[in-house]
């Protein structure tokens, strides 16, 4: 049988007014829409109370698990509009599964995934006028999440659980990003580990990596690049919110293998899509070591970073303590802007969809 999130419709929506400024420079996650998805999980009573609802704040007991234990995951995936004025999400499917893989890693319940892509759908209905079009790469940002909101603060999987998705208009992730970042490589954190939770989008990964992220700041670099645990040189990992990527003089596409990275929709979609631009998809551990030899002799040509709020965002230089380097002439690639087009038109309905990711909402 399936299960709607019926919706009930806000009755102080943001005006017309307001809400076409908003569109005209949306930033990144500044800027809500009027509603939000909820669900609600108990052990007696699995999901229920789904609805779509006028977005309000949450109000939580001071002990909810979530605010002491952190037993909370996201995800984050783009509404796109065409050109015809259709809307359409990207590869939700591949989120859905994502979300649900976190959440047994953080002894979360399960969403069963008809109940994610309904929620999302229903949400992105309801909020259709908030989808900027394509002018200044403008998507409307969904972020599903789920958190512990248990009374209780005792350290076990909790036993109330709370399920939303919100959105919001966006534009790019980086100003300025298209002529490219640059990238600290933190000799003094980590961001994961063997067994840990790197592989989940869980929001504890992200509180981690903001002390490496002020580090990188005060290095004048845009994010952190991590290595991972093993100390010294290391392998590279990922950055604070995205996925490493080199193109090699040799013709290949590398990015680092699955295991404590997070495993990204964009970087499946670029592996994919890499033979169509001569590149051979390689997962494998890359030392820093080799990074650094590799941009002095020219062996690696480009890098790029990718993620769903980055989407292909062009990496030029690397910093760390006592070195740094370019990569290639310190300009973004043309593999780089190439893929990156292509993503982009697919996402956009530009370019012919081969591989069945994009859904009509
Ligand atoms: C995304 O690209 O969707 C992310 O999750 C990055 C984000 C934390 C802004």
């Amino acid at each position: 049988m399936s299960r709607g999130f019926p919706l009930f419709r806000t009755t102080s929506p943001v005006a017309e007014a307001e809400r076409a400024a908003i569109l005209g420079a949306p930033g990144f996650g500044r800027f809500f829409t009027d509603h939000m998805a909820t669900a609600t999980w108990t052990p007696a009573d699995g999901w229920h109370d789904r609805k779509v609802g006028p977005l309000e704040p949450f109000s939580m007991h001071p002990s909810a698990a979530v605010l002491h234990y952190a037993q909370e995951i996201f995800e984050g995936l783009k509404a796109y509009r065409h050109a015809d004025g259709t809307v359409w999400l990207f590869r939700p499917e591949v989120n859905a599964r994502r979300f649900a893989r976190s959440a047994r890693r953080l002894a979360l319940p399960e969403l069963p995934e008809e109940d994610f892509l309904t929620s999302v759908e229903e949400l992105v209905r309801a909020d259709a006028p908030w989808v900027p079009d394509s002018a200044n790469e403008g998507s409307l940002y969904v972020r599903p999440f789920m958190f512990a909101s248990e009374v209780f603060l005792g350290v076990r999987p909790a036993e109330r659980v709370v399920y939303s998705v919100i959105a919001s208009p966006a534009g790019p992730y980086f100003a300025g990003g298209l002529s490219g970042v640059t990238l600290w490589i933190s000799s003094e954190y980590t961001r994961s580990g063997r067994g840990g939770t790197g592989a989940a989008k869980c929001g504890g990964n992200y509180a981690a990596s903001l002390a490496a992220q002020i580090e990188a700041k005060q290095h004048g670099c845009d994010q952190v690049m991590f290595l991972d645990d093993t100390g010294g040189d290391g392998s590279l990992e990922e950055s604070g919110t995205m996925n490493l990527c080199l193109v090699t003089s040799a013709g290949e596409l590398v990015t680092p293998q699955l295991g404590t990275i997070l495993e990204g929709v964009t970087r499946d979609t670029i592996l994919t899509l890499a033979t169509d631009f001569g590149l051979t998809p390689v997962e494998r551990s890359i030392t820093l070591a080799e990074l650094r030899a590799g941009a002095a002799d020219g062996t690696i040509t480009e890098a790029f970073a990718a993620g769903t709020a980055a989407v292909v965002t062009p990496i030029v230089g690397f910093k760390g303590e006592g070195y740094e380097f370019t990569i290639g002439s310190g300009a973004p690639g043309e593999q780089t802007t190439a893929l990156r087009e292509r993503v982009l038109d697919i996402q956009y309905g530009r370019a012919q969809d081969k591989h069945g990711w994009l859904r009509q909402v």
